[in-house]
């Protein structure tokens, strides 16, 4: 299987470059935030919980991502080429129980595309985005914890694949596509 995390700080390109990947590589794709914002909006228990960390910009607990990531992979991972995860791992606990989960499919992690960008670029990205987005942690306040909250909670996670000889760093810079070209050399690498 070709099972690719994509990773990087909010704002960096994770959900740009995804669509790419799905395009070009055919592979299944969970996003968790996505996942989290349809559970909000369909109301669930779930839903009503996540909406309580999501608003202000904290992480949603272990135990209840891990639980969606497990549902998911027991239910898609037999049936595809590999797996793009978009925003998870999110913590070094997340990243161990992926890696537990997927060997009881004999399978790993391929790559992580650890998406590089400066923290004054992110914040511009995400104002501008919550113009338009709708969503209701783009605005400055919860932009700045969410990139706060990177730093400390999700940041340890490059270390966990770097040790794991699974890290590829990208620049997350300029144009999309440039971006992109860097991205598919680095997944080609491991294919
Ligand atoms: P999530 O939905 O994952 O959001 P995020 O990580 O904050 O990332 P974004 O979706 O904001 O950005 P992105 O990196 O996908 O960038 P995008 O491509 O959209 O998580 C939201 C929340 O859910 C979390 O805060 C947390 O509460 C919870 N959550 C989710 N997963 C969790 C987990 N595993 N554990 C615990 N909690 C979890 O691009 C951003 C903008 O920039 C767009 O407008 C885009 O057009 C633009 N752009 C992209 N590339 C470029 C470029 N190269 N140049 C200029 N602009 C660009």
């Amino acid at each position: 299987m070709l099972n690719i995390v994509i990773f990087g700080p909010p704002g960096s390109g994770k959900g740009t470059q995804s669509e790419n990947l799905i395009k070009k590589y055919k592979l299944e794709h969970i996003s968790t935030g996505d996942l989290l914002r349809h559970e909000i909006q369909t109301n669930t228990q779930l839903g009503v919980l996540a909406k309580q960390h999501m608003d202000k910009g904290e992480l949603v607990p272990d135990e209840v991502i891990i639980g969606m990531i497990d549902r998911f992979i027991d239910k898609n991972v037999e049936k595809v080429k590999g797996v793009i995860f978009d925003g998870f791992p999110r913590t070094v606990a997340q990243a161990k129980a992926l890696k537990d989960l997927l060997n009881d499919y004999k399978t790993d992690v391929s790559v992580m595309l650890n998406l590089e960008v400066p923290d004054d670029e992110l914040l511009v990205r995400l104002i501008e985005r919550g113009k338009t987005s709708g969503r209701s942690d783009d605005n400055e306040e919860t932009i700045k914890k969410r990139i706060e909250v990177y730093n400390s909670q999700t940041r340890p996670v490059i270390d966990f694949y770097q040790k794991d000889g699974k890290l590829a760093n990208i620049k997350g810079v300029g144009a999309i596509d440039a971006i992109f070209a860097d991205i598919c050399a680095a997944v080609d690498a491991v294919k």
